[in-house]
């Protein structure tokens, strides 16, 4: 060990054999998977009360600043905001118990609240109050939110404008009929372009209000001009903020908006585009079911435009394996032939997470997520649990049922509903009335016994209602040539 090289040759070794351990004790790391998210979709939990605190401390220091402050204004503002808030929660709670239990949806309602004080103080104190946007944040929170939020922030927006000009009584009016008349068009709303047509309509509404209010003696003739002119731009202002507020608020929050759908139905989508060249049966079985769900959704007055769009996107969990679905398969050559009825169940069973991966890496909006996952509920694949029975008569239902879970809306339902139907129907030799009838009502009796509706809060009626509107569309669909008995 004296000999320099015997020496350097045992710590050589002594190193060597203390990295070598090392290795083998470290446990396999798995594969880093990096999700294509991009800083706005990344999730942000604020508590709901923290959220709510925090807007009506905003919101009457906003009007604080922006009034004389002594103590009865002060105590003025407390009343109006708490009042609102309180209001808010209480109709919440009661109509939209769902909304406050939605994190990104509580936060974008307190948000929206905030922004909108904050642009009335600014168009107060260095334009008009008649260029207040009120109508801007009743249509994005009727678009957003829901239609009746739309018309609580239309009541409770116009009354705080009215407040920060000392409970003028025509600026009051003249604001909440400019944003009811822009809530009332928002279920019609389908492309950007039409938030022009919002802001002509606010400025129709105020011109004509204001008109009215000079008639009544409340303005001299320069205070109407000026209101007039104040109250027409206020149009222009309305669309220029939903223009560029909207697409912000639905990315930043994750709100499935009708023009965010009609984005999603487009073809030239990459995700519908791979499902017409890979997956060209499934595409059309999917057209097929989409506009069998929407005729359903409208008889229900649910969101056709959703049921749609969720129909067309139902199976693209099938584009990872094409060819092992009837639809797709173009030569006599099956693929399940040479596998055993388990492996075959597994195929199919996977094209639910499957679609539900493919969606989420396409940033497909969660609402259509939840469509696809849900679409076979917990049904059960009866082809191959009797195949399967044959070989082992003690095989068990379960294992050949989908993982769920099943629907949570009625729009889920119907997709569900009509995408067994149009595959059923496809399936009949001679696709007659009655023979649509029954196929029909046999797909929607089954689903209900089995219990894949228990999830959502669709009634008797609704399904009597989906029941009659997809028989006549698919006897639409398919011409059929009817039987006339004598
Ligand atoms: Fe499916
Ligand atoms: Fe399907």
């Amino acid at each position: 060990m004296n000999n320099p090289f015997e020496k350097l040759k045992f710590w050589i070794t002594f190193v060597l054999i203390k990295f070598v351990r090392k290795l083998r004790t470290e446990r396999p790391k798995s594969p880093v998977v990096r999700e294509p998210k991009n800083l706005l979709s990344k999730e942000i939990k604020i508590p709901t009360f923290i959220s709510l605190i925090f807007t009506v401390i905003a919101i009457y220091c906003m009007f604080v600043t922006g009034l004389a402050v002594n103590y009865k204004t002060m105590l003025g503002a407390v009343i109006l905001i708490a009042t609102s808030a309180a209001f808010f929660i209480l109709y919440a709670r009661s109509k939209e118990k769902m909304m406050l239990k939605d994190n990104d949806a509580v936060v974008l309602m307190c948000l929206l609240f905030i922004i909108a004080v904050l642009m009335f103080q600014i168009s107060r104190e260095y334009i008009s109050a008649f260029v207040s946007p009120v109508s801007a944040f009743a249509l994005m929170s009727a678009m957003l939110l829901s239609p009746r939020f739309g018309i609580l922030y239309a009541v409770s927006l116009s009354s705080f404008v009215a407040f920060l000009n000392f409970m003028r009584f025509d600026i009051f009016i003249v604001m909440l009929c400019g944003s009811v008349v822009a809530v009332a068009g928002a279920q019609s709303i389908r492309s950007r372009a039409d938030f022009i047509n919002t802001g002509i309509k606010t400025a129709a509404v105020h011109a004509i209000i204001i008109t009215m209010f000079y008639f009544f003696g409340s303005y001299n003739v320069t205070e109407f001009k000026h209101n007039l002119f104040y109250g027409a731009l206020n149009g222009a202002f309305v669309s220029i903020i939903i223009l560029v507020f909207m697409p912000l608020f639905e990315k930043l929050f994750s709100r499935t908006t009708n023009i965010k759908l009609l984005e999603l139905s487009d073809f030239n989508n990459p995700l519908l585009k791979r499902l017409i060249l890979e997956a060209p049966g499934t595409y059309h079985h999917s057209v097929m079911a989409a506009d069998i769900a929407e005729q359903a959704a409208n008889v229900i007055n649910d969101n056709s435009l959703l049921a749609r769009v969720g129909a067309y996107y139902h199976d693209i969990g099938k584009l990872k394996n094409p060819q092992y679905f009837i639809e797709n398969q173009v030569s006599d050559n099956n693929p399940h032939d040479g596998l055993s009825p388990t492996m075959s169940n597994l195929i199919l069973v996977s094209h639910v997470k499957d679609g539900v991966t493919l969606a989420k890496q396409y940033n497909v909006d969660s609402e259509i997520i939840n469509i696809i996952g849900q679409h076979h509920g917990t049904t059960s694949i009866h082809t191959f649990y009797h195949r399967a029975l044959e070989e082992s008569p003690n095989i068990d239902i379960e294992n050949f049922r989908y993982p769920g879970p099943k629907p949570a809306t009625k729009v889920a339902a119907i997709v569900m509903i009509a995408d067994s139907s149009e595959a059923a129907c496809r399936c009949i030799e001679e696709p007659t009335a009655t023979r649509i009838k029954d196929t029909v009502e046999k797909i929607i009796n089954n689903k209900f016994i089995d219990g894949q509706f228990s999830d959502c809060p669709i009634t008797l009626k609704d399904l009597e209602a989906i029941r009659s509107s997809i028989i006549s569309t698919i006897i639409g669909i398919y011409h059929i040539r009817i039987e006339y008995k004598e």
